[in-house]
């Protein structure tokens, strides 16, 4: 009889993914009434509730934004049921609100967690200029270096020419210098209308058809997605998007240096980071819920960075559980890990 050679510790990430499957399921009840908040709602609802079971003692590091604004999930909430151990916990409980809202593809529940004080907290900054790329071109990108750099640098890792590089970029007008630059460069983009988490995991991800991610999105999406970039050996780069010069002064009086280059270790300075996310609606990394009458479907993906372990779990919710009863749902899990 062979016996494993270590014995794998609590993967906290196996628990998180209850909560992302609950979001997501929720949202995508009210999927395409046109509703932003009813969306979110509706998620953070639900989100809140299973995480309350879960065995951790967490504070809120990412989450909906001040207290004022957002009456849960916000910056500083405690959560978990109080029990070891002591974590910093990045929440967005749809990434892709608006696309969840107006029935579009490419939206995730999501949910990282790390041990307390390892996240990186951007204060006000809420943008941050990103590159990420997948294990292959990892240590071979350079922010700073222009994008055409980049691309054949991907190019040469992944062993194809440029012009079958694919670049995923959220469609704004401030990333058009990198929409003009990658063009020029030859290589294929894919725009993304919101859900930049999934963005920088495709590019991670070689199923995806995703190579790289290029250009300016949220900086709470920047930490959470280094958590999983952590677990997949891809690279994330990062650099303090200011807005206005306000923004530029808010940084300069917290000693913030808009010149650095925020790598994966300096999002979340951890060995363990443990990642969860569900599909809400269709997406190019998983699958949206499915509502099929006798069971609800979700597609997942499940994260930790000790053990590099990438484990896509389908989910069948029997129907009577998850109507109301969310807390109480049993479900059959089949996973697959890569
Ligand atoms: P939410 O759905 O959580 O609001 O975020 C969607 C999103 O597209 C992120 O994926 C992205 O990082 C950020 O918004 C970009 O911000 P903005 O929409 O202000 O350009």
């Amino acid at each position: 009889m062979q016996v494993a050679s270590y014995l794998p510790s609590r993967n906290l990430a196996m628990e998180l993914v209850r909560v992302t499957e609950a979001a997501a399921i929720s949202a995508a009840r009210v999927q395409g009434r046109g509703n932003k908040n009813e969306v979110d709602q509706a998620a953070v609802d639900a989100m809140r509730q299973v995480l309350s079971q879960i065995d951790i003692d967490g504070i809120v590091v990412i989450g909906e934004g001040e207290k004022d604004e957002a009456p849960m999930l916000f910056n500083g909430e405690v959560v978990g049921n109080g029990s070891e151990p002591k974590v910093d916990v990045a929440v967005d409980p749809v990434d892709g609100t608006r696309l969840t809202a107006e029935g579009r593809g490419g939206a995730l529940a999501v949910i990282a967690v790390a041990e307390r004080g390892s996240m990186y907290s951007p204060g006000s900054l809420v943008y941050m200029d990103k590159i990420a790329v997948g294990e292959r071109a990892a240590g071979k990108i350079d922010i700073n270096a222009p994008v055409a750099y980049n691309l054949a640098a991907v190019a040469k890792a992944l062993g194809k020419a440029v012009s079958d590089v694919t670049a995923v970029v959220l469609d704004r007008p401030r990333n058009l210098p990198y929409i003009e630059q990658i063009r020029a460069a030859g290589a294929r983009i894919s725009l993304i209308g919101d859900g930049d988490i999934q963005g920088s995991l495709s590019a991670a991800i070689e199923e995806t058809g995703i190579d790289i991610l290029l250009g300016i999105g949220g900086s709470p999406e920047a930490v959470t997605s280094a958590c999983a970039m952590a677990a997949l050996r891809g690279e994330i780069q990062c650099k303090l998007w200011p807005r206005d010069d306000s923004e530029r002064q808010y940084a300069a009086d917290r000693g913030l240096d808009l010149n650095q280059v925020l790598g994966t270790r300096d999002l979340v300075d951890s060995d363990d980071t443990f990642f969860a996310a569900t599909g809400v609606t269709r997406g190019s990394m998983l699958r949206g819920v499915r509502f099929s009458g006798v069971h609800t479907e979700t597609h997942s993906v499940v994260m930790r960075s000790r053990s590099g372990t990438v484990r896509f779990i389908e989910t069948d919710h029997r129907v009577e559980w998850t109507e109301g009863n969310l807390l109480n749902a049993t479900s059959e899990q089949s996973a697959t890990s890569t």
